[in-house]
């Protein structure tokens, strides 16, 4: 399939916060997320899962997380999506990444990423009551992976 594009959110980001408020509050709006890379431990300032997907997932598994559109097979549904049973798996999916899928676990928090994936196994048609804690995500993490160690905008 195709590559993600390349998308300078940081720089529009920076240039839009820039023109509204000045350069000041510029470093503390700016969303260090960039397609397909990203800096590492760079924390991205959502506090809560629907706030997290709304701004990372949605892009590509879409608003109603059914995913891609045209392409389907390229963009998995996370609507009704019984893989999600597992509540290590999306988190597993989250923290490394897959193919197309950029890895986000050096931008989000454990506590983040249980919020996120509680969000998901509990909205889009999803039902599953098990909740995953920020202690369980931390053990999932590969050992060389840290995760952001500030926080901005909580
Ligand atoms: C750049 C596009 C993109 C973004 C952004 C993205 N994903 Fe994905 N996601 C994918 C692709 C592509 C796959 C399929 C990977 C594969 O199987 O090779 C996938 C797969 C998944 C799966 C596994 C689905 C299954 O049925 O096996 C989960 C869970 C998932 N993503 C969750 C998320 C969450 C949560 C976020 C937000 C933090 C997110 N994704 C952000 C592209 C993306």
């Amino acid at each position: 399939m195709k590559k993600p594009t390349r998308i300078p959110l940081v720089l529009l980001a920076s240039a839009i916060a820039t023109a509204l408020t000045g350069a000041v509050a510029a470093q503390d709006t700016a969303i260090p997320f960039v397609m397909g890379g990203g800096a590492r431990n760079a924390p991205l300032p959502f506090a809560d899962g629907k706030t997290i997907y709304e701004h990372v997932c949605q892009s590509c598994h879409m608003a109603d997380a059914k995913g891609g559109k045209l392409s389907p097979a390229s963009y998995p549904a996370l609507a009704g999506n019984a893989k999600l049973a597992a509540r290590a798996y999306p988190a597993i999916m989250v923290v490394n990444g897959l193919g197309a899928m950029p890895a986000f676990g050096s931008m989000l928090s454990d506590e983040q990423i249980a919020s996120l994936v509680n969000y998901l196994r509990t909205h889009f048609g999803n039902s599953f009551a098990d909740g995953l804690s920020a202690a369980e995500v931390k053990t999932l993490r590969p050992a060389a992976q840290t995760a952001p160690t500030e926080l901005r905008g909580r």
